[in-house]
């Protein structure tokens, strides 16, 4: 089956994501100086810096601006060869290029009244998943941006209003959501029986959250939570970690009842024997529609660390639905606090920041380098995979 291109409605919403404001015009106002907007805009955002939404494990605070760059380049030299929606890319290569719905990170259109006028995304192009017919579908993150009004302040400058805006970060294959299948996606291979691959990466995978060493001193008592909660929200700059989670659509006031059953879902349905075998139905959310599923779940509770436990994505499949390629996860990085073998002068122990990479979903890939087994030496990267169309 040669990768039949699907114009599918859902490529459509897809581009069109990142749509147009509408611009704001008043004669009498002048536009503030983007260093005015930049500050405003950091402060919205609690300073993030948006390029770590898109970078791949392991890099570091110093390496950043790089490894982003390495990035920008690759999406600009490979981002439109005529294989990226054919073949996945190779074991060495960034995950958006492994990934089944290959993305490149490119900048949004300049657009007037907005701030900032351009944004960094990740892009996806293929109207459906390398080797099958299932969907692309956006994993989006909110930020807030500004929106120009057609009212100036006592300085005869625009005013600006906060507006929330979904960020595409990256890109899963997935069960499309219902009503956004065309005629064409009618029949969709989601009842495969897959062969169970015991790779090293499944056993990485699980291992990610490991366990911290537990730090101990007998003239030190411990701090109250409430001490460690606000040190908590400090480093992470106020982070809602349940967002990280939330499918699209959500809104500022339906968050815990959206999070919870999530969290309930994962409960009932995250070791349901076909969990790995069969993708979700149109109307169930994105986790459990991907090719590589996940449920949100609580990590063990650890003593001498704050958070003591925390949601994160978990995968618990050994290779994605439908195929030998491997389920990896997109990390996502928080700080932590660590305990350690001191204590400050009321008694209390010190503690110390520590980064934590919490996975946020799954996304179906080829293997990165070094992660097969002796199992998986011959991995299906340059082949059409024959899906078997019921
Ligand atoms: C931007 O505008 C503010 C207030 O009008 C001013 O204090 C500041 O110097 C300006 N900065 C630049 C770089 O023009
Ligand atoms: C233009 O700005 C002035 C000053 O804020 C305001 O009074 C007026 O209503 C604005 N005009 C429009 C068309 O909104
Ligand atoms: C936590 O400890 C701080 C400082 O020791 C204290 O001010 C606060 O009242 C305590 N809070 C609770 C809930 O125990
Ligand atoms: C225990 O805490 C005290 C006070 O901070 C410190 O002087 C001592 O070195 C600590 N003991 C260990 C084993 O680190």
């Amino acid at each position: 089956m040669k990768n039949q291109v699907i114009n599918s409605l859902l490529f459509s919403l897809l581009i069109q994501l990142l749509e147009a404001a509408p611009v704001f015009k008043n004669s009498s106002c002048s536009n503030p100086n983007d260093t005015i907007l930049q500050s405003r805009f950091n402060e919205l955002n609690n300073g993030l810096d948006m390029r770590k939404l898109f970078l791949d494990s392991d890099w570091t605070e110093n390496d950043i601006d790089v490894r982003f760059k390495a990035l920008i380049s690759m999406s600009n030299s490979r981002g439109s060869s005529p294989s990226l929606c054919k073949v996945t890319g190779k074991g060495n290569d960034p995950l958006m290029f492994r990934s089944l719905c290959p993305w490149k990170i490119v900048k949004s259109n300049q657009r007037e009244g907005i701030f900032p006028k351009s944004l960094y995304y990740a892009k996806s192009s293929c109207p459906s998943c390398i080797g099958s017919h299932k969907s692309c579908e956006p994993l989006n993150y909110r930020i807030k941006i500004l929106e120009r009004t057609t009212q100036c302040n006592s300085d005869g400058l625009y005013v600006y209003k906060e507006k929330t805006k979904e960020l595409q970060i990256a890109h899963v294959c997935a069960q499309a959501r219902e009503g956004e299948q065309t005629g064409q996606l009618v029949t969709i291979a989601s009842n495969i029986d897959v062969p169970v691959i015991n790779s090293l990466l499944f056993s990485l995978l699980i291992q990610l959250l490991e366990a911290a060493p537990v730090f101990k001193n007998s003239s030190c008592s411990n701090p109250n939570d409430t001490i460690l909660q606000s040190r908590f929200n400090e480093l992470n700059n106020g982070l809602d970690i349940r967002k990280l989670f939330l499918d699209s659509d959500w809104t500022e006031n339906d968050i815990d009842v959206r999070f919870k059953a999530l969290v309930s879902m994962s409960n009932s349905r995250g070791s349901s024997p076909s969990l790995c075998k069969v993708t979700g139905k149109g109307n169930d959310p994105l986790m459990f529609r991907s090719l590589c599923p996940w449920k949100i779940v609580k990590s063990n509770q650890r003593e001498g660390i704050f958070p003591k436990s925390l949601y994160y994505a978990k995968s618990s499949c050994p290779s994605c639905i439908g195929s030998h390629k491997s389920c990896e996860p997109l990390n996502y990085r928080i700080k932590i606090l660590e305990r350690t073998t001191q204590c400050n002068s009321d008694g209390l122990y010190v503690y110390k920041e520590k980064t934590k990479e919490l996975q946020i979903a799954h996304v179906c890939a080829q293997a990165r380098e070094g992660e097969q087994t002796g199992q998986l030496v011959t991995i299906a990267s340059n082949i059409d995979v024959p899906v078997p169309v019921r």
